[in-house]
């Protein structure tokens, strides 16, 4: 199992307009090296409209990170003003999009019916899911921590294949430490990580769950991430204050070299 390639991506938010972001970009992939690409897939996720701009410099400057985008609509056309499809993002060579943000799902109302669309249309134009779960502090307290993340997973990923599920990501990122700077410890990180993978088990079998990546969320820092990405469920980091700051970023991205 430890053939599973960790992935530490930047969840921008509503950060950096297209200048600020060519310039995180080139300053991150200067302080980055070759070593730390062979080690760990590197994504970045950028609001729309910096997409093209940041594109256009991993591009040209031949930098291997994935171009990543936070949201999409499962449409691939039509009146849904303000939306933008699955299919317009793959057109900007985008590969990850990050499905089921707590964000959305809290502040735009977004269901597990909505999420599961949105993974089938990312899947269906060639790109890779970021699927998103995670309790709030009260479903924590009342116990209910598991049985929420595990209906998240399977009604998110309800009718896909098991090579589908195999390939895809999913980010375990408990909604009381994103942003806040409390961090799950990294036992009770592992414990939730592990509960994704035998929810996964159970319904696509052992080959998709020994494949399939998951990464924490939720306030990892490069003072933290280590401890984290010791963790055997635990297969990388979605990454959202700390990845505006490239310095900060980079370090993470070299958690093996602590500790
Ligand atoms: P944070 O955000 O690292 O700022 O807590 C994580 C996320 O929301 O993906």
């Amino acid at each position: 199992m430890s053939e599973r390639r960790p992935l530490i991506s930047g969840n921008w938010k509503m950060h950096h307009n297209h200048f600020e972001a060519i310039q995180a970009v080139q300053k991150l992939s200067y302080v980055l090296s070759a070593n730390d690409y062979d080690a760990v897939d590197v994504s970045l996720h950028p609001p729309f409209t910096d997409l093209r701009s940041v594109q256009t410099v991993l591009e040209s400057d031949e930098i291997p990170i994935a171009l990543g985008a936070q949201h999409c609509h499962w449409e691939e056309k039509g009146a849904f003003t303000g939306e933008v499809s699955a299919g317009m993002l793959a057109k900007l060579n985008v590969s990850l999009v990050i499905v089921g943000h707590s964000e959305r799902r809290e502040v735009f109302g977004e269901t597990d019916d909505n999420v599961n669309r949105k993974v089938k249309a990312v899947l269906a134009n060639g790109m890779t899911p970021i699927m998103c779960c995670g309790e709030t502090l009260d479903e924590r307290e009342a116990g209910q921590a598991r049985d929420k993340v595990e209906r998240q997973v399977l009604e998110g990923l309800a009718g896909l294949k098991g090579d589908q599920v195999a390939g895809l990501v999913v980010a375990y990122e408990p909604i009381w430490a994103i942003g806040t700077g409390k961090t799950a410890t990294p036992e009770d990180a592992q414990e939730m990580c592990a509960t994704v993978r035998n929810a996964v088990r159970g319904s696509w079998g052992t080959e998709a769950a020994d494949s399939v990546r998951i990464q924490y969320g939720g306030s990892v820092k490069p003072v933290n991430a280590p401890d984290l990405m010791r963790q055997s469920d635990i297969d990388g980091a979605l990454v959202g204050g700390a990845s505006l700051d490239p310095d900060e970023f980079a370090r993470i991205i070299a958690y093996r070299l602590v500790g």
